[in-house]
This record gives C-alpha cells, sequence and structure tokens, in this order.
C-alpha cells in the first residue's frame, strides 16, 4: 500500500496539489476535509447543534457519504457539493473536527478507503501524523496567512477579504490549538511553502521528492 499524504492549512494549495498528484501518479485521490464537511452538513440537516459532542458522533456513525475524486460529495443520498463549501458548513466544521468520535469514525473510514485501493494520494489535516504513520511520503504544504486567504477570497466571491481572512485565522487557530490530532507538521515531513510557487512547481517539487524517497 503507498498513500501520498498532503496535509497543511486551509489555502495551502493542498486540493489542488494533491489532485494533480494523484493524475500523475494514476491513483485516486481522497478529500478527507470534505468528509469531515459532510458530518457537519448532516448534522445541520438534521437540527443537530454541532457543539453537541454525542449526538454528532452519531451522526458520523450512521451518516452514509461518497465523497468522490471530482469533488462532488453525496452526503444521505443528497447532492450537498455545494452546501459542504457554504458558509454554514464552514462555520460548523472546526467543531465537528474536534469532536474525538467524529475524528475516531472518519479515521476508520479513511484507512478502509486506502486498504480497498492499495493506497492513494490523501489529503487533510492529519493524514501523515495520525491516519497514516507509515505514508510513503508525508507532504505539509504552507503560505503566508495573506496569501492564503487571497487564495480563499479567490474561490468564495461573494464574501469579502476581510471575512474570509477572519475566517480562515480562526479555523488556522481552532485546527491548531484541538486536543485531538491537531494540525502539525510531521517529524519526516516534506515542507513546501507555496506561497511564492505555481501548482505546477510545486507538483513537480514534491513528485521529485517521492522519487527520492521510494
Ligand atoms: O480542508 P477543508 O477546509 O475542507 O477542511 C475542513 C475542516 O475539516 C477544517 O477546518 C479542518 C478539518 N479537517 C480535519 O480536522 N482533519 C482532516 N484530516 C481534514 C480536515
Amino acid at each position: 500500500m503507498e498513500v501520498i499524504a498532503i496535509d497543511g492549512p486551509a489555502g495551502s494549495g493542498k486540493s489542488t496539489v494533491a489532485r494533480a498528484i494523484a493524475v500523475r501518479l494514476g491513483r485516486e485521490y481522497l478529500d478527507t476535509g470534505a468528509m469531515y464537511r459532510s458530518v457537519a452538513f448532516a448534522a445541520l440537516r438534521r437540527g443537530v447543534d454541532p457543539t453537541d459532542d454525542e449526538p454528532v458522533g452519531r451522526v458520523a456513525r450512521d451518516v452514509e457519504m461518497e465523497v468522490r475524486g471530482d469533488g462532488s460529495v453525496v452526503v444521505d443520498g443528497v447532492d450537498a457539493t455545494i452546501e459542504i463549501r457554504g458558509p454554514e458548513v464552514t462555520r460548523a466544521v472546526s467543531l465537528v473536527a474536534a469532536n474525538p468520535a467524529v475524528r475516531t469514525e472518519l479515521r476508520a473510514r479513511q484507512r478502509e478507503w486506502a486498504k480497498a485501493r492499495g493506497g492513494g494520494v490523501i489529503e487533510g489535516r492529519d493524514i501523515g501524523t495520525v491516519v497514516f504513520p507509515d505514508a510513503a511520503l508525508k507532504v505539509y504544504l504552507d503560505a503566508r496567512p495573506e496569501v492564503r486567504a487571497a487564495r480563499r477570497s479567490n474561490e468564495v466571491r461573494e464574501l469579502s477579504y476581510e471575512t474570509v481572512a477572519t475566517d480562515l485565522a480562526r479555523r488556522d487557530a481552532l485546527d491548531q490549538g484541538r486536543a485531538d490530532s491537531p494540525l502539525a507538521t510531521a517529524d519526516d515531513a516534506f515542507v513546501v511553502d507555496t506561497s511564492e510557487m505555481g501548482v505546477e512547481a510545486i507538483v513537480d517539487t514534491v513528485l521529485a521528492e517521492l522519487e527520492r524517497r521510494r
């Protein structure tokens, strides 16, 4: 099994880079952020308060989700592709992701996903540190906060740059400060600051490192 783990904060270029690497390697791609977003979506849809740990844990255990490589997501039979990226889910997701019962369930689903495919390219916050400590390559992508906010701001045009930057800083703090598998750099991670780099250059750098480690 060969797992390529790609971790980092929002706006670091993870999704774009992980997708491109999967294409170049002919492997499948899993966006684990979309899985946490799907649990948040399902909880909101069922009227469960995202701060209510036990019921949210139950939602994580019995929700049916299909997170596809093309970015589309089906949650309990409903197409949630657009809504999981919306402001409501984005506000709730850090709380849901700090819930240990949710993390236990999603970790198990992520390991099953990889096992069924003999590995793949998996992006998230704790993939190299916690979920796949034996990954063939652990990449940690980062970028300066203002660069990350500008990238996110370009994706969500209905919100102002200030709103996006504030929300990003809030989520960074929550993701790095939570007790259960916080966003962190693995000791043996390949760290890339993408602030001044284009997608092709990042992909080439990561693939060169993979070759070196293989
Ligand atoms: O990458 P994203 O913005 O779609 O991730 C959504 C949220 O999920 C983010 O606030 C952190 C959380 N997350 C996590 O805790 N662990 C992961 N492996 C992936 C995402």
